[in-house]
């Protein structure tokens, strides 16, 4: 029988420990809980900013509430729309509908999930605003290229990591040498090459905001919680005021635009501190097993490996391409091993939701949205993934070696066979 799989609902399978505890008692004792007059979500947001090396970032209640700030952030007019992925979690998508925007979804690439290029490229027109990735599972999302794309439409690319932190992008390619007489003398310093590895591109920061979650499930946590982050001086503020209702503090109890409520609590705030400085000790014991298991299985026959390369694993994704993943997916489990399959009952394309109202009795923003390219375009490789293909095994940075060998045995036993 497997060795017990730690779980990230439970303690054995999160790094909440002395340091998230004092932070808590930190925050109660000082009688100050909000973060409008407290330092914890302040500190915070200086801490995400220097870990992601930029110049903003904003703490909010949630991921879905930082992926409302961005969508805010990239301001659509009621009926344009917003591309993105059927496979994520419905976060990304409500904030397009709380716009008064349209999703559109685009089909994604059979070996990761992630949303495929040319798919999105086939998807833009007239009213498309911008493209939300998504780094499934925390693999890298194909941005560079989105963010062509973009650049070549005048869209805004927006990146939802909250599965990816810490998610590394591939280099950029070396520019062409360029003549020393050349080169232009800078006026001023430099800028300075961004914090940790050199070198290193993090998911989140190819677009012009990036998204992340700080719920239970994800590779550090508060609870709920989230935060955006942005080299753009404007929508940083956009942001900022849109989480506070936008009240415009410095200005008195005056308002600037339309805003919610989204604040992080000072409580959320502090934990939140004491998890982010963990967090690449999370990734790395996670890069770790997860490169144990590639090992472990390369060469195997019936299944497809993930790519390391840049990988967070939030979850370890394995791709079946004659299909059964829901037969191994109960075998696995049967063994004791936190596999599912396919992610989600189905994608977002085909989820319930579409054949309702959004507002009250509305059917607006969708009402005149084109069966080809709304929220219920087909979506052929991503029905397949989930339906018949994707099988996901949690993963944890308290797995073992004797996990690893676990998982490995049970896939090899398990695998289809043609
Ligand atoms: C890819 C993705 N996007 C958005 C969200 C929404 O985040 P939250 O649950 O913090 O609102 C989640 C997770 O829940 C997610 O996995």
């Amino acid at each position: 029988m497997s060795p017990h799989f730690p779980s990230m609902a439970e303690p054995g399978g999160r790094t909440l420990g002395d340091e998230e505890v004092a932070a808590a008692e930190r925050v109660i004792r000082s009688g100050m809980l909000s973060a409008v007059w407290g330092t914890e979500a302040r500190a915070l947001e200086r801490e995400m900013a220097e870990l992601y090396g930029r110049r903003h970032a904003i703490a909010c209640s949630s991921g879905t509430a930082a992926l409302h700030l961005a969508v805010v952030a990239a301001a659509p007019d009621p009926g344009d729309e917003i591309i993105t992925t059927p496979i994520t979690d419905f976060g990304t998508v409500a904030p397009i509908l709380a716009q008064n925007a349209v999703p559109v979804f685009a089909d994604v690439d059979p070996e990761t999930g992630n949303l495929d290029p040319a798919a999105v490229a086939r998807l833009i027109g007239p009213r498309t605003r911008a493209i939300m990735a998504v780094h499934l599972f925390g693999a890298p999302a194909p941005v560079d290229e989105l963010r062509a794309l973009a650049d070549e439409h005048g869209l805004v690319l927006l990146e939802d990591c909250a599965q990816a932190w810490l998610t590394e992008l591939p280099p950029l390619p070396p520019r062409p040498a360029t003549p020393l007489a050349a080169v232009p003398r800078p006026a001023a310093p430099l800028a300075a090459a961004p914090p940790g590895d050199a070198g290193v591109r993090l998911a989140g920061t190819a677009g012009a905001v990036g998204c992340f979650s700080l719920q239970q499930w994800k590779h550090v946590t508060c609870g709920d919680g989230g935060l955006v982050i942005t080299d753009d001086d404007a929508l940083a503020r956009t942001m900022r005021l849109f989480s506070d209702k936008g009240w415009d503090r410095a200005a008195g109890r005056s308002h600037a635009s339309f805003g919610l409520n989204y604040r992080m609590t000072e409580l959320q705030a502090a934990v939140a501190r004491a998890q982010l400085a963990k967090l690449p000790g999370v990734v790395e014991a996670r890069r770790r097993t997860a490169v144990r298991l590639l090992e472990e299985l390369g060469g195997l026959d019936g299944v497809r490996l993930p790519r390391p390369e840049g990988h967070a694993w939030w979850l370890f994704p394995l791709v079946l391409p004659g299909g059964g993943a829901r037969e191994m997916a109960a075998a696995l489990a049967g063994e004791g091993i936190p596999a599912r399959a396919g992610y989600l009952e189905q994608p977002l394309n085909r989820a319930p939701v579409w054949s309702g109202p959004v507002y009250g009795t509305s059917r607006f923003p969708l009402d005149g949205a084109d069966a080809g390219r709304g929220p219920t375009a087909a979506c052929p490789e991503a029905e397949r993934l989930v339906a018949d293909t994707l099988l996901v095994i949690d993963w944890n940075e308290n797995y073992t070696d004797a996990h690893v060998t676990a998982v490995a045995d049970a896939i090899r036993k398990y695998r289809p066979r043609p």
